[in-house]
């Protein structure tokens, strides 16, 4: 193979003077984009004071108090900036923001000297600098726009640290954190951990359209940037993080400048911040992070206390129709309860007896059993006593009939026995199972076979049974049809226990309900009812074409 020497060619990349041409396109349109950059590049000026004033032919004039401007050149410069070098390590300048004003006129007044930027003197076209015939102090920009409305500004000026002052009135102005926060000199800032309870309305998220709930609010000298950042599982907590003015590698990322450069700095960040989140729940001194995270915590020297001890009482759940509900008496402490054995062998039907006995059964002892996440495995409160082996005694079968998505069984018994890995057995004669495979018809080991006895009537709403047909099909009926529909059908069912003929009977006594004082009705097949009263009178209803 022959290897042909080739002329090394070599490109440089350079800005063409077209891209010039797009500025007033390239750059935030908007009009809080806007605010940002003036109030910034007052804020960069040294300045301590705005004064917005909306005039009313339309046009906004915002001086600022600060060091002026010596060469106006800079203002055109596009990618040059005639800051000094703290900011230029601090903010990373990019020389563009003057041009979110394009293609409007502006007039810049500064140090007695004035310029008046329109058309083509955006793109390059030449410009003259004349005298101001009244200087002024600072800086003073004019330039039509919508009206630069307190609500606006006051959202872009709160924690910049500058005096802003719209059409007269002082917006408000606030520290970013508290006094509480944390330094970080050598990464150019200062974070504090807080509950988003404790976040005031400036802080708040929906205060800013622009973030909704995320956790890490980032202060570029006024401009709030967020991002979602979760290192720990605990979803109060906030982080604020205001830049100091040091250097920094935290950038903002162009043209919007509304989203962090995902760079190095901001890894560091993110590792700040699990850190700093770790050290807040130390002081707070109470949490509920997984065991993982708390070893996670201790690897990085924050010795945490255990999670507060975190669990739902009983194994089954559901909004609605909720189970049988499992009670933990009063005083009872969570040591004393049972985690259900995830290796135990039936699994869900077990779990679903153990939870349906514990709910419904009778004990001299209370039984509770708990469900806790794994997720919480490691810490000492969730080593509790488990349920290993549970067993169900069925009776003789009475009646079984399908209804809503399954099966109902009616027996004459049922008993459920939950065996304990501390060498306890918990049995009680119980209104309702899920009977375990050794109880179903072959064939029907996946349907859904629910076992009642008679007086699971009595004892439990209809509700407390749905749970165990799937409850609710939330893409059918309301919530209120459906639970009357499953009604209706467990209804029939236990008439049909009692005997065949007893739905009819029920019914038809359920349609006399609202006739009073009557002994007798007699039903013709021709559609005559006629009632005979108890003051022995008779009333007949007829039909109408026996009538006509
Ligand atoms: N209010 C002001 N006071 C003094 N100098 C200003 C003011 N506004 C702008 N300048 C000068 O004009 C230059 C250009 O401003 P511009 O906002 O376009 O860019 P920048 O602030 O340098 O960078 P960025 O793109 O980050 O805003 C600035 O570098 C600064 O020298
Ligand atoms: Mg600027």
């Amino acid at each position: 193979m022959g290897k042909e020497r080739k002329q090394m060619q070599t490109i440089q990349a350079k800005v063409n003077p077209r891209l010039l041409t797009k500025a007033s396109r390239l750059f935030t349109g908007t009009l809080e984009g806007r605010i940002i950059e003036i109030l910034q590049n007052a804020r960069r000026a040294g300045a301590t004071r705005v004064e917005i004033t909306n005039q009313p032919d339309g046009m906004v004039v915002v001086q600022d108090n600060g060091q002026g401007i010596d060469d106006f050149s800079k203002l055109l410069d596009m990618g040059g900036s005639g800051w000094d070098e703290t900011l230029e390590n601090s903010e990373d300048p990019a020389g563009v923001g003057l041009f979110c004003l394009a293609p409007r006129q502006v007039t810049v007044r500064s140090k007695g000297q004035m310029l008046t930027i329109a058309g083509d003197g955006w793109t390059g076209g030449l410009l003259t600098i004349e005298d101001d015939p009244e200087p002024v102090q600072g800086t003073m920009l004019c330039f039509q726009d919508e009206p630069w409305t307190s609500s606006i500004v006051e959202l872009n000026a709160v924690f910049s640290g500058l005096r802003v002052i719209v059409n007269g009135e002082e917006c408000p102005s606030l520290p970013f954190v508290s006094e509480k926060a944390v330094e970080y000199p050598e990464l150019g800032y200062r974070i504090e951990v807080c509950q988003t309870d404790q976040l005031d309305g400036w802080h708040n998220s929906s205060r800013r359209g622009r973030y909704y709930s995320e956790d890490v609010l980032v202060n570029f000298h006024g401009q709030v940037v967020t991002f979602d950042y979760r290192p720990v599982t605990d979803h109060d907590l906030r982080f604020l993080v205001d830049l100091t003015g040091e250097a920094t590698g935290i950038r903002l990322m162009l043209p919007a400048r509304t989203q962090l450069v995902e760079n190095e700095a901001l890894g560091k960040l993110k590792s700040v911040i699990e850190l700093e989140a770790f050290r807040f729940l130390q002081r707070r001194q109470r949490h509920r992070l997984t065991y993982k995270e708390y070893l996670r915590a201790k690897k990085l020297g924050v010795k945490l206390p255990e999670a507060v001890p975190t669990y739902h009482v009983g194994l089954l759940r559901g909004d609605d129709p909720q189970p049988a509900q499992v009670i933990m008496p009063e005083d009872f402490t969570l040591d004393r309860c049972y985690r259900f054995n995830l290796n135990c062998e039936g699994d869900d039907t077990d779990e679903a007896n153990a939870h349906l006995l514990a709910a419904l059964g009778t004990f001299e002892t209370p039984f509770v059993p708990v469900d806790i996440s794994p997720s919480y495995d490691g810490y000492s409160w969730a080593n509790l006593p488990t349920i290993d082996r549970v067993e169900v005694e069925a009776g003789k079968k009475l009646h079984e009939g399908y209804i809503w998505s399954g099966t109902l069984v009616c027996v004459e018994s049922l008993v459920v026995a939950a065996h304990t890995s501390d060498g306890k057995v918990f049995r009680s004669a119980v209104p309702i199972v899920i009977p375990p495979e050794g109880l179903r018809e072959e064939g029907h080991e996946h349907e859904t076979v629910v076992y009642v006895t008679p007086n699971a009537r009595e004892h439990l709403s209809d509700s407390e049974i749905w749970h165990h047909f799937d409850g609710w099909n939330n893409g059918g009926d309301s919530y209120e049809t459906q639970a009357y529909q499953f009604s209706e059908d467990l209804d029939r069912f236990w008439d049909q226990l009692v005997g065949p003929d007893e739905h009819l009977r029920r019914r038809i006594l359920e349609q006399l309900d609202s006739l009073t004082g009557w002994q007798s009705v007699h039903v013709h097949a021709d559609g005559r009812v006629v009632i005979r009263l108890k003051d022995d009178t008779e009333q007949a209803l007829v039909p109408p074409d026996v009538a006509g």
